[in-house]
């Protein structure tokens, strides 16, 4: 491709929390989006979790209800990866599934222009099997935004061992225009975020655990003591104690590092089914 001002149109694979996230800042960032999931239900949540938060805006003065209808109308809602065969670059954010994401990135490879960008957002699955996985290992490439994508600046701009020089700055560019401030890194397990951030929650959850303070003092701790924005175990309610832990998983796994062993305390929760905000309890209960 070129470079990044032949980007116009962009596919996000995924309409979750993190899906929706990157197509709403796409989509401010004037591109035409298209945003895929397997399910009309999915797209139409993910769509309202956009209109929300550009609602938001609107109703604090940041945005016209005109530039809200504007950014809208770049949006569109597409259930089969076939809808995709025109974008410049695709971003992909579904569950952290291995051989789904490996699915998807073959689909892709087989459905997409030659010199379309092939991009996961994923915390924690290797972007060399990914780019593996297609005849365009030198296209494909980490683009890990983080949540709330709309708020936060940083994306983490991750080189497989087959990723070549022009895609890596032409997605470093893209988040430029997008916004956000791309940091590169190599394609090492949690990358670099990831890895400094998630085992503190883990830590965080076994200071818990063992009695050290209760969730409310660990978090204060936190934010009053080293000026965290969050404390961390808000910050995994946010994240979901099921990302953590498959964080914590693979950290584990790959490494083979016992600093890494998941704590058991956020097993159980997650055995429990409480993941955090998204399902009203984590460390931390929700209305
Ligand atoms: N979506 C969109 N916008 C949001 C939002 C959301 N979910 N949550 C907050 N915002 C916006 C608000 O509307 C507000 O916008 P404004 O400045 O234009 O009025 C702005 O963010 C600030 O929000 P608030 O005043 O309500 O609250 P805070 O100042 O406390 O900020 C926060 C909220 C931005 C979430 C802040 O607490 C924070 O930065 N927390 C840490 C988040 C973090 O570490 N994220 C990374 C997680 S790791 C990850 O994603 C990687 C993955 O691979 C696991």
């Amino acid at each position: 491709m070129k470079t990044v001002d032949n980007v116009r149109k962009i596919g996000i694979v995924g309409a979750g929390t993190m899906g929706s996230g990157i197509a709403q800042v796409a989509a401010q960032s004037g591109y035409e989006v298209i945003l895929n999931d397997i399910s009309d239900s999915f797209i139409q949540n993910g769509i309202a979790k956009i209109q929300k938060g550009l609602g938001k805006a609107v109703e604090k003065g940041k945005m016209t209800k005109e530039e809200m209808a504007n950014i809208m109308s770049r949006i569109r809602g597409s259930v089969s990866l076939e809808d995709l065969a025109n974008t410049d670059v695709i971003i992909e954010a579904i569950l952290e599934d291995r051989a789904a994401k490996k699915q998807v990135f073959a689909s892709l490879d087989s459905i997409c222009k030659q010199d379309a960008i092939l991009a996961s957002n994923t915390s924690s699955i290797p972007i060399t099997e990914l780019a593996s996985a297609t005849k365009r290992p030198d296209k494909v490439v980490g683009m890990h935004f983080f949540n709330p994508a709309p708020v936060m600046k940083l994306v983490e701009v991750i080189r497989a061992v087959q990723t070549s020089d022009e895609t890596k700055e032409l997605v470093k560019a893209l988040a430029v225009k997008m916004g956000k401030v791309p940091v590169e890194v190599n394609d090492f397990p949690g990358f670099c975020t990831n890895r400094i951030l998630v085992p503190m929650i883990n830590e965080a959850a076994y200071c818990l655990m063992e009695g050290v303070a209760s969730a409310e003092a660990i978090d204060q701790v936190m934010k009053l003591g080293a000026n965290h924005p969050m404390g961390p175990l808000e910050l995994a309610d946010l994240i979901g104690l099921d990302v953590c832990l498959n964080i914590m998983e693979v950290l584990y796994s790959e490494y083979g590092d016992p600093k890494y062993r998941p704590c058991p305390l956020l097993r159980r929760l997650v055995q429990a089914g409480r993941l955090g905000r998204k399902t009203g309890w984590g460390f931390h209960k929700y209305e």
